[in-house]
């Protein structure tokens, strides 16, 4: 098993990285705190699959499991109230603790039940897709959407532990595999050359899974160190948008149903690298690098987006400071960096590559 430690003064914890941990979560979790019951927050899928084994390993420690429909329209105003009723119901107090266990809607619903019943509870992520082992249970970020938006409400709340057991992962659709690949190859494309070229050396699920332990724990590591330079998301956490801003136009183009997140970031981040190419700052054959590694991992890689559903989106973007948009850029592999471009230049940025893409 491997440790790393988040080091947040007072908010720190540690992350648990190995095979055959969810056996152990009971005590793993006796190490950290001492709660008198708990309240286990899951999905269909996930509980059909390990509910058994979740029940064995918390031992003599009371819970109650609320099992909640699988997708993210499960993060929403009405099921974060159900949750709430369903911890007041079963009498949790402020010196209990409520489990996700669960990919990452179960996390950021989860972590923002946490944040808010009681004005705040201890929570453990058992994070159970590889998207949320290497992205979405680190960091604190928590949220639901509304029907306005996707994660316009939440708050920064930091669990007390992280349990990835990696072993979880294998009963993955392989269609969430390669999405969570995305994320592990943005690790490698805006920090980590070293990354980047061991993906490209271990280029399939299959030949990668003997190492998962290493990689897992390599973007963990990164994760760690933006955010504690910045838990609040006003500097450097930023960097980890890389692919994200073309990749939610994709996303929303899409209307959130023909590409799941990771298959948008594949797509946003091989634009990006186009647009770093266009702009002179990116050197040619990055995207070709990209392009090549999302594909071997599954991810759909030849789809054309329609330069004018791009631009759409994009003048919508959230990241957008006044009349610039911040972009993710990349130097080279391993070496991202924030490009602050007027919006206009952006836009025709975007129909340049949306074009030729
Ligand atoms: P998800 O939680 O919807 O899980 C994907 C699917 O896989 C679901 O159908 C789920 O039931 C199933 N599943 C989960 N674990 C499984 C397993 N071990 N075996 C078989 N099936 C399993 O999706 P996700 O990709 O994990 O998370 C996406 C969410 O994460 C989005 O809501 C996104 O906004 C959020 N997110 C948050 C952060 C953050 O920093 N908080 C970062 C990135 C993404
Ligand atoms: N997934 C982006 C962040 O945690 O900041």
């Amino acid at each position: 098993m491997k440790r790393l430690h988040i080091g947040l003064a007072d908010r720190g914890y540690d992350i648990l990285i190995g095979s055959g941990l969810l056996d152990s979560l009971g005590r793993l979790i006796a190490d950290v705190r001492t709660p008198s019951k708990a309240v286990v927050l899951t999905d269909d899928h996930i509980w059909s699959l390990y509910g058994d084994r979740l029940t064995a390993a918390l031992g003599d420690l009371p819970h109650r499991v609320l099992v909640l429909p699988h997708g993210e329209q499960t993060k929403c105003a009405e099921v974060y109230a159900q949750a709430l009723s369903f911890c007041a119901q079963n009498q949790l107090t402020r010196t209990d603790m409520l489990i996700a266990f669960g990919g990452g809607v179960i996390g950021d619903l989860g972590g923002f039940v946490a944040a808010t019943y009681m004005r705040g509870i201890d929570f453990v992520q058992v994070p159970t897709t590889l998207l949320a082992q290497v992205d979405s249970s680190v960091g604190g970020k928590t949220a639901i959407d509304l029907p306005e938006g996707k994660n316009l409400v939440g708050a920064f709340w930091q669990p007390v532990l992280v349990v990835a057991d990696l072993d979880l992962l294998q009963t993955l659709p392989s269609r969430e595999q390669a999405g969570g690949m995305a994320e592990v190859i943005k690790y490698g494309a805006i920090f980590d050359s070293a990354l980047f070229a061991k993906l490209e050396a271990h280029p399939t699920w299959e030949t990668l899974t003997p190492i998962l332990d290493e990689i897992v724990y390599a973007c963990c590591d990164w994760k760690r160190q933006v955010v504690e330079r910045d838990e609040r998301d006003t500097g450097d956490r930023m960097l980890l948008n890389f692919g994200h801003t073309f990749g939610h136009a994709i996303e929303a183009h899409g209307r959130y149903t023909d590409y799941i997140h990771g298959e948008g970031v594949a797509l946003g981040m091989v634009l990006a690298a186009k647009a770093g190419i266009r702009l002179g700052v990116t050197p040619v054959g990055t995207d070709d690098r990209l392009e090549s590694l999302c594909d071997s991992f599954g991810l759909p890689m030849t789809d054309r987006f329609p330069a004018a559903a791009l631009t759409a989106h994009l003048a919508l973007d959230k990241k957008r400071a006044g009349s610039a948009l911040r972009l993710v850029l990349l130097r080279a592999i391993g070496e991202g960096y924030v490009h602050s471009l007027p919006v206009d230049e952006v836009l025709s940025l975007a129909e340049d590559i949306g074009d030729a893409n």
